[in-house]
Order: C-alpha cells, then structure tokens, then sequence
C-alpha cells in the first residue's frame, strides 16, 4: 500500500507534532492556564556546609502577595531516604526542608508562595537566614585521599573489572601510553526550564511536570508525601529537553507539591536559568587515568582506564567511564576501576552519554596517542584491534559494525589522502589543519513498554488513536510511535493520532538512556498485533483482511488492544549496543590558538533507523554538544565558598550554528532483531559519544599539542609544549 509505505517506520517523515510546535500551541508544562494559580519561588542557601540557625520572613512575609512561607520551620513531614547517603534511584527525593543541615551552595532551603512570580522571587530575596557555618570540601585535588570504591555505580555497570595482568601486558608492550584525561563539571541546559504545577484535591494530586519518566515521577511523588500511586497523575505531553536532568522528579517538583498541599492552592514552581546550575544534576568532573599498551603491529596488550570522580555528601552517584572500555577492543589485559570522594556539591546525576561522553574522550584519545607512539594510522589500530565478541561479559554482540562504520566513514571523508602522522603537516594562511578520527559505542537497552490502541471505523477509514505515558523531549517519540502504528495497522499516519506523556495512560519506561525508542516502538507493535488477533477472533476469520475490513465483518464501529512488549531471556545471551565513527577536520590559528571545526563525518550503526530525519536530529544534536565537550563547557566554582559562579549563557559557552560547519551524518543499514522485535538500537546518546576525543585528536594532528583537560581553549592551546613520537 503506498500510503502506508510513506508512513511507516524507516521513513523520513516530519515531526507529528510539528505545526502545533512552531504554533507554539503545544503545551509544556508551565502553560496549563490553571484557575487560581500561586507561584513558588525556592530560597536558597548561601554557605555549602553547616546548619541553619534561624529563618527571619518577617520582612517577606509583609510584601504584597505573599501568601505563605515555607522553611524547616513549618514544612510539611516528608518521608525522606532511608538512611542519608543512597544512590538516586531511591524513590524519595532527598528530604526537602526536613532538617536544618546545609549540604551545598544553593540547596533549596525555603520556598515562598506569592500571587504572581515576581512577587515571590522579590520576598524571596528579603528572607534572612543565619547559619552555623563548616568549612565545606570542594576542592578535588585537597581530597584525594578519602577516595572510596562506591558499591554501585550508574548503569548497573560494575564499579570495578579485570582479566589478565594490566602490569604484565604493560612490560610487554613496544609501545605504551600513561596519561591522565581531566573532563570538568558540565551542565546540562534544557530550551525548557524545569517547572511543575502542582494542584491537590484531598488527597489526590495531579503534577504537570517537565519529566522524562511519568511513571518514576509518580512513583516519586506517591512516596515521598506517603499516598497511593493511584492518587497521583503526572501529565508532561511535550518536554523541551531532558539530557538527563529530568529523569528524575528532582527537589523543587517536591517543593511545589509541599506548597499546593500547603497553601490549598495550585502552584506553580518554575527553576530559574541561574538555579539550573545547582538544583537540577550535572556532569560530575572526572580524573581518568588510562594505560595503554600494544606490540609492534599495534596489537593491544593492556588497557587500563581507572576513574576518580566526586559525589555529593548526601547521595552516591558515579558516571560508568570505564564502561565502554571494557568492551570496545580485544586486550588480554585488561583494568576498569571507579572512585569517589564525597564533596559539599549537589548530587552530580546522569547527564546525555553518562559514562560513556567522558569515558570515551580518555579512551579514545589514549588510542590515539598509541597511534601516534606506533606511527600508526588511528584507523587501522581500532580496525586490528576490533573484535566480535564481548569479552568483559564473555557473550557475542548482537551485531557488531564498528570495523565498516570506520571503513565507511573513512571513505567519506577521504581519511586515506588527507590524514598524515605529522602534526602540523597542513596550512592554510594562519590556520593549522588537523584530521582526528574516533570509534564509539553506546549500550543499546530495551525495557518493558505498554501502549494502548482504541480504533474508529468511520466509513471505510480505520482512525487510530495511540496512546502511552511515553514522553517527547524532543527526539520525536510521537513521530516513530505514529508511524509503528501506521505500519502494523497498515493504515495511513494520516489517521493515526498519538497522546502522550499522561499517567493514566499504559506505562513504559520513559526517555532516557537511549531505552525509548525500541521500547516504545515495540509495545506499540504489540498493541498493534493484539488488534488483529482479537479481531479476528471476533470476525470468525483467518483471512487477511485489513483492518477496516475485520472490523465491519466483526460489526464493530470501535475497538480497544492493550499490548507490552520487553526483553526475553534470548536478549540476556548476547551484548546489545550501538557503534560509530568520527572524522574530522578542524583548523587551529596559529597565533590566537582559536579552533574552528571544518568537518564532520559521524557514521552510526544502530539498528533500525525508525525515522532518518529526526534520528539525523539526534546525532547532529550530539555531535553539536560533543563539540561543546570539547572546546568550550566548563562549570566553574568559587573554590572556597563552593558556589557555581557560571551562572548563564554569557558565561557557560555551547556552540551555535556558526561553530559547526559541515556536518555529514551516515546511518548503516542494520535491523538487529536480537535487540527486539523492531529491530531497533536506540540513538540518543551514540551521537556526543566519541565526539570530543575525533576533535582532540584532530587538533593534535593539526598542533602536535595534547591538550588532556578539558575544555580544549584557546589559551591551553598557546601554553601546551609540543609532543615528539
Ligand atoms: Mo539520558 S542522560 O539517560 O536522559
């Protein structure tokens, strides 16, 4: 049918919800016009370690519209962690206004409730807080030496691996590479603040909350105020950007709830750009050392990655850095290690690429500092040193095509004529021209995922409406589920119409991880399937007859499927990821030291690409951020009093257009049906993977300079002494 070829998955259609975007008419979360509506302004601490002596609002309270102040004075009894130190996958957030124990600079501790925004952000600041102030740690270099191996770190990756003897493998070596890589605190910055409005009645509470996860959200908010999941409904229909931050409900969505509860008025509680950098995650800076080691053909014969990274004194979160290294090459030896140490911060938490965008900069510009050791082409190390079978976990991968994305992307970039082992080997004027390549890799995960189908038979025309608590943030979640429908219904997208983002719909797993995609796809697909079973059950027939046709013979105007999908235990078998390649080309002035980037060429092997266009979207979005990785996202902090001072955009830099240049993106065909039934692998986090490490090595081929902490500036550029092989 050619309709529904148009429509289904694999092609590149615009975005479903386009049109009510750029009409500004779809609705986030902060423009549900609510009657009523009171506005949540938090207060926040202004040392980063100690307790709270005393609250003074009298002055605030006195100002026009205000309506309540809420401290650890009068707040609300929350349930709070178990214990004080957990990972953040507990339920409960942190408990909020429960003590008087400052744990960082900016900790949410108040929060006023005014009549308009303005009036509580002005009572806000007229609120005096005295405090029994401690030296708090901040610096990570002063603490080296409480470093603790954590139980757990993120991913369900082990905090610590090896086989073989990283030492033996090392001495063995012709060439080797020991150096450490240094990736600083970064931010992630939604287009769309995070905000909730919160409204009660009794003791049912219904959130609009820019969130990845409904049903975590839910799961939050039932805990924390000790209500049944049943009483709480979170509605998110469109998210402007998550990158991780909103995966959680954080502190101020308990915040606004506490104060609805509390004043018996909706309230709206939206976090400011500025309290962005202390009250929502951030990318923890990490200290990785890595050992390399190969034979005179450029055979590894030892990899060492061993990270030390800090947390929060209240929570334990550690970023998986070493993970990709465990899997990436064949090497007999090999070492993986993680460390904290606990400093007077906020909770670091998952941020696009956990684990593997810092990760992958230490590993994959190791590699080609060993290339440059072996006077090797970059290329043709990872080509050798490739393998079919997941030796960290001993079980093959679904589907492996590093060796030809590298080969492909190569041939795109006419890496072969261009490349020469000689810094400094192009000029242009001013400018030094350098060619860097890297290899990535990022875990394909698949999780239980519900939709629901409720079909309209309207004279010849089945319409479908789709539904789950599925979230857009922007990657085109209501695109690729529309057009799974179109092609297992077999009816145009045209008739589809897909709702998403509410609680009361079927669950699945959010976005996040580069989990949405296959997942949500699949339990689409099954609710598909589960419509023309039942129907044909009630039509008496076996033929294959469409839609529309089964239910006129069965005389049904309307009819509902249910369907879940998730992983088998064929899935367990085998090591599920995605893979790619960079290329690129950047141009370093001499003088100033100012880089421009010239060109990318990305190349992703992913699975089934659902929809090249928005998947395009993905990549040339993490390519975008991964050049923001490299050259420019540093969040600062005042080393004694512990405050963030990058406070906005004019001081916290990521690119804009003019910082791209050319960007080709190439997607390998592959269907992984190992992965799942749809055959997909997930790419939202694949596209920064790698990033920073191509446009390193792109700017040592270019300067003969190794610029190992991040962000690369201009001025390391000027400072950093130049290497000989
Ligand atoms: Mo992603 S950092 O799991 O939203």
């Amino acid at each position: 049918m050619k309709d529904q070829k148009k429509s289904g998955t694999g092609n590149p259609i615009s975005r479903l919800e386009g049109t009510l975007k750029v009409m500004g008419k779809a609705k986030y979360s902060s423009e549900f016009a609510i009657d009523n509506l009171a506005f949540a302004q938090g207060i926040q601490s202004t040392v980063a370690a100690g307790k709270i002596l005393n609250i003074d609002t009298a002055e605030a309270e006195k100002q026009d519209g205000v309506i309540k102040i809420i401290t650890h004075q009068n707040a609300m009894k929350l349930k709070g962690y178990g214990g004080r130190f957990e990972s953040p996958d507990t339920k409960s957030i942190s408990p909020s206004l429960q003590t008087t124990d400052v744990h960082y600079y900016g900790e949410y501790i108040g929060v006023v409730v005014a009549e308009t925004f303005e009036q509580a952000r002005y009572a806000a600041n007229l609120v005096k807080v005295t405090y029994d102030k401690e030296n708090p740690k901040i610096d990570f270099d002063k603490h080296t030496d409480e470093l603790y191996m954590p139980k757990k770190i993120n991913g369900e990756s082990h905090t610590n691996t090896q086989w073989g003897d990283v030492d033996k493998g090392m001495n063995e070596a012709f060439k080797t590479v020991d150096v450490t890589y240094n990736t600083p605190i970064e931010h992630h910055h939604p287009m769309e603040l995070h905000n909730i409005i919160a409204t009660w009645e009794g003791d049912k509470v219904t959130a609009y909350a820019s969130t990845q996860i409904v049903a975590h959200a839910v799961k939050t908010i039932a805990d924390t105020f000790q209500i049944s999941e049943d009483n709480v409904r979170v509605i998110t229909p469109y998210v402007g950007g998550g990158f991780g931050s909103k995966l959680q409900l954080r502190e101020h969505g308990i915040l606004g709830i506490m104060a609805a509860k509390m004043t018996g008025r909706p309230v709206q509680l939206t976090v400011t750009r500025h309290e962005m950098f202390t009250a929502v995650g951030f990318r923890q800076h990490n200290r990785q050392h890595m050992r390399l080691g190969a034979d005179k053909e450029g055979v590894l014969t030892a990899v060492a990655h061993e990270t030390t990274a800090a947390t929060s004194v209240y929570e334990e979160f550690q970023e998986q850095c070493g993970a990709m290294t465990r899997m990436l090459y064949n090497t007999p030896n090999s070492l993986v290690t993680h460390k904290l140490m606990k400093l007077n911060l906020p909770s670091p938490r998952w941020m696009r690429a956990p684990g593997e965008a810092p990760g992958s900069f230490a590993l994959e510009s190791a590699m080609d500092e060993l290339a440059f050791k072996l006077q090797m082409d970059p290329a043709e190390l990872r080509i050798k040193n490739d393998t079919q079978h997941d030796l960290s976990v001993d079980k093959p991968f679904s589907s492996r095509q590093l060796v030809e994305c590298i080969r492909i992307g190569a041939k795109k970039f006419d890496w072969k004529n261009k490349w020469n082992p000689k810094p400094g080997h192009t000029t242009k004027e001013n400018w030094l021209v350098g060619y860097g390549m890297s290899a990535s890799s990022r875990q394909a995960p698949y999780m239980e995922s519900s939709a629901k189908i409720s079909l309209k038979l309207e004279g010849e025309k089945v319409f479908a409406t789709v539904q789950s608590d599925a979230t857009d943030i922007g990657t085109g979640s209501y695109t690729i589920i529309g057009q799974t429908v179109a092609e297992y219904l077999k009816i145009p997208i045209e008739q589809i119409s897909v709702e998403l983002g509410d609680s009361k719909f079927p669950k699945t797993p959010g976005s996040g991880g580069s989990w949405g995609a296959a997942s949500y796809t699949n339990g689409a697909k099954v609710a598909c399937d589960n419509a023309f079973t039942s129907l044909k059950t009630l039509a008496s027939t076996s033929d294959d007859l469409s839609i529309a046709e089964l239910m006129k013979k069965a005389k049904l105007k309307e009819f509902e499927a249910e369907g879940t999908a998730g992983p088998t235990a064929e899935f367990d078998k085998y090591s599920v990821y995605s893979f790619g390649a960079n290329f690129c080309e950047v141009w370093v002035d001499e003088y100033s030291g100012m880089i421009r980037l010239e060109h990318f060429v990305n190349v992703g092997s992913a699975g089934k690409i659902l929809n090249p266009k928005t998947a395009y979207g993905q990549i040339i979005g993490g390519i975008t951020w991964g050049i923001g990785q490299a050259l420019t996202e540093h969040s600062q902090i005042e080393p004694n009093h512990g405050n963030f001072i990058t406070r906005s955009f004019a001081d916290y830099h990521v690119p804009v257009n003019l910082d791209l240049g050319k960007i080709d993106v190439i997607f390998l065909p592959e269907e992984d049906f190992i992965a799942n039934p749809m055959g997909v692998k997930g790419i939202g986090e694949l596209g920064i993977t790698s990033i920073a490490a191509a446009i390193s090595n792109a700017v040592f081929n270019a300067t003969g300079k190794r610029v190992r902490d991040l962000p690369i500036t201009p001025e390391k550029i000027i400072t950093t002494p130049v290497e000989v092989a």
